[in-house]
């Protein structure tokens, strides 16, 4: 078997690197097993790549993402960089790797997984058997839009401003990924952004509902504000397939959602760019949907598995190798099963482990799994 999957690894920060570590097992034991062979390379990103470069991502991993099939992040950020400037923060390197790649469909899932339905602070009645994909669009809106900054007016008190911006052709992209999606699901759209308020959620609420009448007739489409959303994500989420979202309204409501599962540590997350036409390949980066967790790091108590269902959304959506990722999937859920817990979501009854004894338990379970 030819190595002819290039994958990049960025480990980042705090359980970045711990998680990663149980992540390429993975790739070895898949590697042993000959079911699939990665060509891999690692850098730095994030506060490691600050002290190590000056700057949280620099140009050399941006071009080597670029050239990668997929690329595999963990997780950027710690009190150590927290007082740096905006432009030098170690979250500038996700932003600028969404930004360069033009990975502009956030594909979120929350899932909740029968073993953990008692970890959810909400009711198990309402959240059993929960699986929602959110949709958030991350290379627009007020997060990159244009003008931007703090001024100083006459009086020398200050201005600080961002701009929403959507086009027609963002929003007809990444509501036609969450269209498709929802394809291979329940067949059912909501569109979210605040039509009310803001002139761009109404062009972005006129686009989607064209394009769904075009394109999509056989999906049911609604639509939701934003506020109404975070609302009925708490009093009802069994009501939402797919949802569609600008990319601020999408980072509130993915943790938002996350939350409705009990645990953030289980959450991975896929981010996708257009399909290049003439080698039929799209960038793509794959990353846990928790972040550095400062306060846990280094310590060998951080959940791998939002990290492995990363690389397993990586294997479903990069490499069509839809067995392996649903052997990663299966294998997670029956580990929980059998009571084996990480801090994050233990209960009473199971038996409390560390970041790697999780990931061992989990090859060893894909495995018996006949893997
Ligand atoms: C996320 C994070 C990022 C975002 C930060 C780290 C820039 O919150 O991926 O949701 O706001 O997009
Ligand atoms: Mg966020």
């Amino acid at each position: 078997m030819t190595a002819n999957k290039k994958l990049l690894v960025l480990p980042g920060d705090g359980v970045g690197p711990e998680v990663m570590q149980e992540v390429m097992h993975l790739i070895d034991w898949m590697d042993r097993k000959r079911r699939a062979r990665f060509d891999l390379a690692q850098d730095l990103v994030g506060g490691a790549c600050i002290d190590a470069r000056g700057v949280a991502i620099t140009p050399e991993t941006v071009a080597r993402a670029k050239e990668a099939d997929a690329v595999l992040f963990g997780s950027v950020g710690g009190p150590k960089w927290d007082k740096l400037g905006f432009d030098m923060r170690p979250e500038i390197s996700i932003l600028t790797l969404r930004r360069e790649l033009g990975l502009f469909a956030n594909l979120r899932p929350a899932v909740v997984l029968d073993p953990l339905v008692n970890a959810s602070t909400l009711k198990p009645e309402v959240v059993k058997g929960l699986d929602i994909m959110i949709v958030r669009e991350s290379t627009g809106g007020i997060y990159f839009g244009e003008p931007r900054g703090v001024e100083t007016l006459p009086d020398g008190s200050k201005k600080g401003f961002n701009t929403e911006v959507y086009t027609t052709a963002e929003i007809e992209r990444v509501a036609r990924v969450g269209f498709d999606l929802a394809r291979k699901r329940q067949n059912r759209v909501c569109s979210v952004e605040k039509a009310n308020v803001m002139e761009s959620g109404l062009l972005w609420r006129q686009v989607v509902t064209a394009l769904a009448a075009r394109e999509y007739p056989d999906v049911e489409l609604s639509h939701m504000y934003a506020d109404n959303c975070a609302m009925q994500l708490v009093r009802n989420p069994r009501q939402f397939d797919v949802i569609v979202t600008t990319n601020l309204f999408g980072d509130i409501l993915s943790d938002l959602a996350s939350m409705l599962t009990g645990s953030l540590g289980m959450l991975p997350s896929a981010t996708l760019g257009a399909i290049d036409p003439t080698t039929g390949r799209r960038h793509a980066l794959y990353e846990p949907i928790h972040g550095s967790a400062p306060d846990i790091a280094g310590k060998g108590l951080a959940n791998p598995m939002a990290q492995m269902l990363s690389f397993a959304m990586l294997l479903r959506y990069s490499f069509e190798m839809e067995e392996d990722a649903k052997l990663i999937e299966t294998a997670c859920t029956n580990v929980l099963a059998s009571g084996l817990r990480t801090a994050d979501v233990m209960a009473p009854g199971c038996a409390k482990v560390g970041t790697q004894v999780m990931g061992e338990a989990v090859l060893r379970e894909m495995e018996k799994l006949g893997g």
